[in-house]
């Protein structure tokens, strides 16, 4: 038995905005529809948009879900979310931000979130005349999942989109993995791969802001002062930009601890990878001797 919030329950048993938006003749007004999904797979949602053509403006949204509790409540919250936004704001919303709207979403349930982002994206580009495949090129990445049809691409994707460290998420986020199960070794290879990726990312960004080389002596208030300018000017604007921060702990000797926040903070894998790429950064800068060691939040 799933635990839902209060509002996922609210709207599974009073959804808003369920059925369809007929096209009419209303001057100025055009109405969009994404479908994602398919009843075989157990989930399908239809998504309608009737749309303000000169101000680019959501004025309705409607859907029709064929799914569980979770995916009717997430269609229901979606369509509550994106009623008076444009098109552009609408495309900025994303699955994390349905399942916030709900209070929360088993993690099992994830998928339900992901596939009212996808309907969003997939009305919104068919109104706009878009291919969706030449966008989201789901369907040009290499197939990953033939049990759900999931390419590469698309597990990419939700893995950068919500920071996702395991097979099991992946699972829980896009189906990919959860039939037979022989695409989860390929599963942890696009995991370390887009880490490996991301780490790459860090360091260029903090090696394009390095200007000057490290002092040779300094005494150890300097360095820690160095230490601190160091993170709060090139380490953590990358960190917070991606949803995680860091604070500076203590320095003893040659060892910065530091402590983890946020998104940065709530896996063993990114924390080892991001022990890594800040310490690379602190030796560059301040002394080749530093050590980067990150700190319990229990201990601090
Ligand atoms: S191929 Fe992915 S679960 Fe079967």
């Amino acid at each position: 038995m799933w635990e839902y919030t209060d509002k996922v329950l609210e709207l599974f048993y009073n959804p808003k905005n369920q059925g369809a938006i007929e096209d009419s003749a209303e001057y100025g007004v055009k109405i969009a529809t994404g479908e994602v999904g398919s009843i075989a797979c157990g989930d399908a949602l239809r998504l309608h948009l009737k749309v303000q053509v000169d101000a680019d403006k959501i004025l309705d949204a409607r859907f029709q879900t064929f799914g569980c509790t979770s995916a009717i409540a997430s269609s229901s919250a979606l369509t509550e979310m994106i009623k008076g936004l444009t098109l552009d704001e609408a495309l900025k919303v994303t699955n994390k931000e349905i399942a916030e709207y709900l209070g929360g979403l088993p993690e099992a349930k994830m998928h339900c979130s992901v596939m009212g982002q996808e309907a969003l994206e997939a009305a919104i580009y068919n109104y706009r005349g878009i291919e969706r495949v030449a966008h989201d090129d789901d369907d040009e990445g290499a197939l990953v999942c033939t049990c759900f049809s999931i390419s590469d691409s698309k597990i990419r994707r939700v893995i950068l989109e919500n920071k996702l460290t395991t097979a099991e998420e992946v699972t829980n986020y896009v189906k990919a993995g959860g039939g037979c199960g022989s695409c989860l070794a390929a599963i942890d290879d696009i995991i370390t791969s887009v880490q490996k990726e991301a780490v790459a990312a860090l360091n260029t960004v903090t090696n394009k802001s390095s200007t000057q080389r490290s002092p040779k002596m300094l005494t150890p208030v300097q360095k820690i002062a160095l230490i601190q300018k160091v993170l709060d000017e090139e380490v953590r604007p990358v960190l917070i930009a991606d949803g995680g921060d860091l604070e500076l702990f203590d320095v003893e000797g040659d060892t910065v601890k530091v402590l983890l926040q946020g998104a940065c903070g709530s896996c063993s894998s990114s924390t080892a990878t991001l022990k890594i790429a800040i310490e690379a950064r602190l030796r560059d800068r301040v002394s080749i001797d530093l050590v980067v060691e990150a700190v319990e939040p229990s201990l601090a």
